[in-house]
This record gives structure tokens, sequence and C-alpha cells, in this order.
């Protein structure tokens, strides 16, 4: 699996490098070269997760500054920020880029490099601190897991978040089997993190939405572990539709929650969820036939969250 996201130095102009994720589990790749094009992209989530977008503003505003200067270049780094609401780290990594622009398009193109470094770092030592801290709840025996939607390596630049912490464990021998939530409606479950799983030889099944809270109610899970696009001030986590009932049904089972992200997910300027703008999509990725409203993400409150895991500590909101 190549990477998720990438910088091509191969021409002059230079280009960002994805994953079409529109196209999984095809394995497709496509290289950008305007920015515009990126923002179209983040918006069909041809790139997606919360990693993944923060590497993809950043790059995008070192492929903006190849062409565009002073007012022009502004517009079009505040459009790349704008492209998709809920993820923090997209405006986080636009701005770490933004923030290099006076040293010219190169110095840019080194920030969001080194934000594309720093991220494959910071899953790693997630995977290593969630597979402890799980072993610390759950004991030192092969796990049931459950996920949602996909924190992997297709949400990074690789290896994940929450399945980083899989991966992690699973290098250990700890992992007995994972259920993956398909995740409606655009089946980041079914078509993304069932490829992660089957590619690295773990035992699995992917479930309709629905049927998680009911799995963890009848003792057929010993933990659930999910990422994030922002974590607010107090512990609330915003992550896909369908991330709080899985949340509810842990805390009811008195099983873990475990939220896996990097430290760059974490907003301290959103004092809680309720001041997450929760991302709005067409109606038409859920029916042709009928109206549909659908919000593309939810907010467990953080009296729900056993506990945040980043690349730095173990938060317990
Ligand atoms: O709409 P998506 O596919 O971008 O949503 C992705 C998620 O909700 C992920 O769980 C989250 O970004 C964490 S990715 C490590």
């Amino acid at each position: 699996m190549p990477r998720t996201i990438d910088w091509d130095g191969s021409t002059g102009a230079g280009g960002v490098v994805l994953v079409d994720q529109t196209a999984l589990p095809e394995l497709r790749t496509t290289t950008i070269g305007d920015v515009d094009a990126l923002v179209d992209a983040i918006r069909r989530l041809v790139v997606r997760g919360a990693p993944a977008l923060g590497v993809a503003g950043a790059l995008g505003v070192a492929l903006a500054a190849r062409t565009l200067h002073g007012a022009a270049l502004d517009a079009a780094c505040d459009r790349l920020a704008a492209a998709r609401p809920t993820a923090v780290n997209l405006a986080v990594g636009v701005e770490r880029a933004r923030a290099a622009l006076s040293g010219g398009p190169e110095a840019a193109l080194a920030a969001a490099l080194a934000l594309r470094d720093e991220d494959i770092a910071a899953c790693h030592a997630i995977g290593d601190r969630g597979a402890d801290l799980l072993t610390a709840l759950c004991g030192d025996r092969p796990l049931r897991l459950h996920t949602h939607c996909n924190a992997g390596a297709l949400a990074c630049v690789e290896w994940g978040t929450a399945l980083g912490v899989v991966r992690s464990l699973h290098g250990r021998g700890r992992v007995a089997h994972v259920v993956a939530d398909e995740t409606r409606p655009l089946l980041q479950g079914a078509r993304i993190t069932a490829l992660e799983l089957a590619a690295e030889g773990i035992d699995h099944h992917v479930v309709v939405d629905g049927a998680g809270p009911s799995l963890i109610a009848r003792g057929l899970v010993d933990a659930v572990v999910v990422g994030a696009d922002r974590v607010a001030a107090n512990g609330d986590v915003a992550n896909k539709i369908g991330t709080y009932p899985l949340a509810l049904a842990a805390a009811r089972a008195g099983i873990p929650f475990v939220v896996a992200a990097p430290e760059s997910t974490v907003d301290p300027a959103t004092p809680d969820g309720a001041h997450i703008e929760i991302e709005e999509r067409a109606a038409d990725e859920v029916t042709a036939h009928a109206p549909a409203w659908n919000p593309a993400f939810d907010v467990t409150p953080a009296d729900l969250v056993t506990a945040v895991v980043t690349e730095r500590r173990v938060w317990r909101p």
C-alpha cells in the first residue's frame, strides 16, 4: 500500500499524490497539481481522515505558493482550511504551512513535509501507547475490539490511530478479532478498514452500523477503539456519525471506550462538543428517493470516554 498522501517532487511544478479513497477497495492513485483541485478532492473525500486532511492542508499551501502570491495565496489558504469543517487538523495543517510562507514556497513545503513525518511518528507512538493502555485495562490476552469508520493508515499518512493501536496489539499477538462497523453512508468501514485488516491478516467482520451496540451488549466485545476529528478542551469527542451509540453501549456494558488521536486533533480553542461544527453532507449520499438529512459526525460526551490516547499522553477527561 503506498502512503495515503505524499509530495511528488519529480517535476518542477510538484504535486500532491493521493490514494483515491472514493475508488477503494480498488487501489488508484492520483496526482493533484493545483489548489482548487485539491479543495475539490478534500470535499469529495478522495483524501479523508483527520490526520491525512492536516497533511493535505499543509501540502496544499505549498502547492498554492508555487503559483500564487499575496491576496490570491491568502484566499487559497482560506479555501483549503474551509474545505471541510469538523476535523480540526485541516485548518491546523494549513496554518502550519502558512506560517512558513514568509520564507518562500520551499519553506512552506519543508513545513508540510515535517508535518507529514511527524504524523507518521505520532501514529506509531499512539499505537504503542494505546496497546499498553488496552492491555492494562483488559488484561494480557487476545482482545475482541470494535471500531468505527476508518482511523487507519488510509486516514493518516501511514499506520493509523485507532487501527495503529490494533496494529500494535496485533504485533504483540493480542488481537483475537475486530468488529468494523460498515459506516453508512460512504462505507469507510466496509471499504477501507476491512481492506486494511485483511492486508494485516487480522481476523475481522464487518457489521451494519445498527448492530454494533447490541454486539457490545451481548458481551462479544472487550473494548471500543476509535479515532477522532476534533477533541474539545473538555474531552468531548467528534468522530464519524455512529460513534456515540458505541460509547453509550460501552458505558452500559462497562467496557473501555478509547479514543486514539494525535495532539493536533485536540483543540483547546473549542471549549466543548456543542461548539464543534458538524459537517452536513449532501442528501444524495444517503438516498436518491426521499428527503434525507446527512450529518457526517457526532459528539461523544467526555464522561463516556475512558481515555484519549495521543502520542504524548493518556488523557482521562
Ligand atoms: O468523513 P471522514 O471519512 O473523513 O471521517 C473520518 C473519521 O471520522 C475518522 O474516524 C477520523 O477522522 C479519525 S482518522 C484517524
